[in-house]
């Protein structure tokens, strides 16, 4: 069978790996491999640990994480699936942090916001996805799997319904009887974002275009810490785990007041908490991690040292600014537990794919092995029958989703994109607002993708506009999804599901 994986994060190589033992793989990624979130993760990967955790404990935590909206089944395979996962990646070379004094034998377990045990591995302290992304590279590069850089990917390639392949910048078509969109998310949707520049939002866009179903696009995850100031750089959330408090301009601990758990409360909480204070008081929120002292930063995260110190700041002595920026995407490709989509011949996986598994709020952690355990699952089901044609209760059937050009639709810089996606359609939304959003994004032309840079901009324009006509829909506030005019919510809250054309359903 011939599989075309496109993208080079934990999913889109694991995918790769996985499926190169019994396929013919070529694996596309549009910059040089290495360059992709996965590379910049840093807190580590959530995995059911020892007595007293649990699988069942992980699942528990990944639910009530999601607000009401995480499918069961996902999070069972999530959870379930990791420890399998760890040991897969291991054996390709992954190393974690071990228990000082056990030689590694022991993986040390760090603890995050809502976890309710410390289950965290990491590596290299706080460059636990630089390691994976290294490790796999380089099995990658030994693999059998012919890899193609900076090589974009513009479209599926259809035929009666089914995909058949891929399109490349340039008009060339690769076929293919399996294509695997794992090309991320849509940082790059907002001006504050804690992902690479490569975050555009491909996938999405790509398989709207080709009549996929897509789910969820409202729910997109702010990660509370990043330091404020250029370059948005990620704080990972394992500093307050380890014991950093966050602090007002007056050196107040205002989570105390906003949440039981304090700093380590649901991520949405913190972010606009957090948000709310500096706008309040008209300067950033302080974190502060003197407490743990100069040794035990520099050991624990020495990424983040060194990136507040090439900003002249010092983590061990002074509380650095922070703020909320961009960070996942819980929406995206909407598939089944197999990776498999709506369409024929198309599966996703990792951050491009909607399982259900983060509802409207991803536990941290649980992303680095979305990527591992559904990639792997995904290329299981390549030669299976496909998913069954239904629908299911909380799925609803796929609606169709206009994203055409007004009339008079205008070239538009990226620029223009972040403010009004920043403004409108960020932590906080409202109907007018987004009604105002909506319509300035439809006045933005679709720019033809003629080289990688405008492909780029077709894509984040597709996803702006996606992403706001599923915000105007969902009237109530859900996890991430927080609207200050919020109505009364439906009970349960449903799946939101949108496609360019729909086909099927699925449960
Ligand atoms: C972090 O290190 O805080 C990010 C981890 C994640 O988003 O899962």
């Amino acid at each position: 069978m011939r599989v075309v994986v496109v993208g080079g994060g934990i999913a889109g190589l694991v995918a790769a790996l996985e499926a190169s033992a019994t396929h013919d793989v070529t694996l596309l990624t549009k910059a040089d491999l290495g360059v992709s979130a996965t590379a910049h993760a840093q807190g580590g990967v959530a995995v059911a640990g020892p007595a007293p955790d649990s699988v069942a404990a992980h699942v528990a935590d990944t639910v009530a994480a999601g607000a009401g909206l995480v499918d069961a089944a996902a999070a069972q395979a999530l959870c379930a699936g990791g420890p399998d996962a760890i040991v897969g990646l291991r054996r390709r070379g992954v190393v974690f942090d071990g228990v000082p004094g056990t030689a590694g034998e022991v993986l040390a377990r760090g603890l995050e916001a809502a976890h309710s045990h410390a289950r965290i591995l990491h590596a290299g302290g706080d460059a636990t996805g630089a390691e994976i992304s290294r490790a796999l590279v380089a099995e990658l590069r030994r693999s059998d799997v012919t890899v193609l850089e900076r090589t974009t990917v513009t479209d599926l390639v259809s035929a009666d319904g089914v995909v058949v392949g891929v399109r490349l910048l340039g008009g060339t078509e690769l076929a293919a009887d399996a294509v695997v969109l794992a090309t991320g998310g849509a940082g790059q949707l907002y001006p504050h974002t804690t992902n690479p520049g490569v975050a555009t939002g491909d996938g999405v866009a790509i398989a709207l275009r080709a009549g996929a179903a897509v789910a969820d696009l409202e729910f997109y995850q702010f990660h509370p810490t990043a330091l404020a100031g250029p370059g948005s750089f990620l704080v990972s959330e394992a500093v307050r785990g380890e014991g950093a408090v966050l602090l007002d301009a007056r050196g107040r601990r205002f989570m105390l007041e906003v949440h039981p758990d304090a700093e380590l409360a649901p991520r949405d909480v913190v972010a606009r908490a957090i948000a709310a204070v500096a706008a309040a008081q008209g300067e950033p929120v302080r974190l502060d991690a003197t407490a743990l002292g100069a040794d035990f930063l520099a050991r624990r995260f020495p990424t983040i040292v060194a990136a507040c110190a090439a900003r002249g700041l010092d983590l061990a002595r002074d509380p650095v600014p922070v703020t909320p920026a961009a960070h996942y995407w819980m929406g995206g490709v909407r598939t089944d537990v197999d990776g498999r989509t709506s369409l024929p011949g198309l599966w996703a996986v990792g951050e491009v794919a909607c399982t259900g598994v983060h509802g409207a709020n991803r536990l941290a952690s649980n992303s680095l092995l979305e990527g591992a355990v559904f990639a792997r699952r995904a290329v299981r089901s390549l030669t299976r029958p496909a998913a069954r044609e239904a629908g299911g209760p909380a799925w609803s059937a796929p609606s169709p989703i206009v994203l055409d050009d007004a009339a008079d639709a205008a070239p538009f810089a990226r620029d223009e994109l972040h403010t009004l996606m920043w403004a409108h359609a960020g932590l906080q939304r409202d109907a007018e607002g987004l009604a105002l959003a909506a319509t300035a994004l439809a006045g933005l032309a679709t720019p033809d993708a003629v080289d990688s840079a405008s492909a780029e901009d077709r894509n984040l324009l597709t996803c702006a506009r996606a992403l706001v006509a599923a915000a105007q829909e969902r009237t109530a506030s859900v996890g991430a999804h927080h609207r200050t005019d919020s109505l009364p919510a439906l009970d349960p809250p449903r799946h939101s599901v949108v496609a360019g054309t729909p086909r099927r359903v699925l449960v």
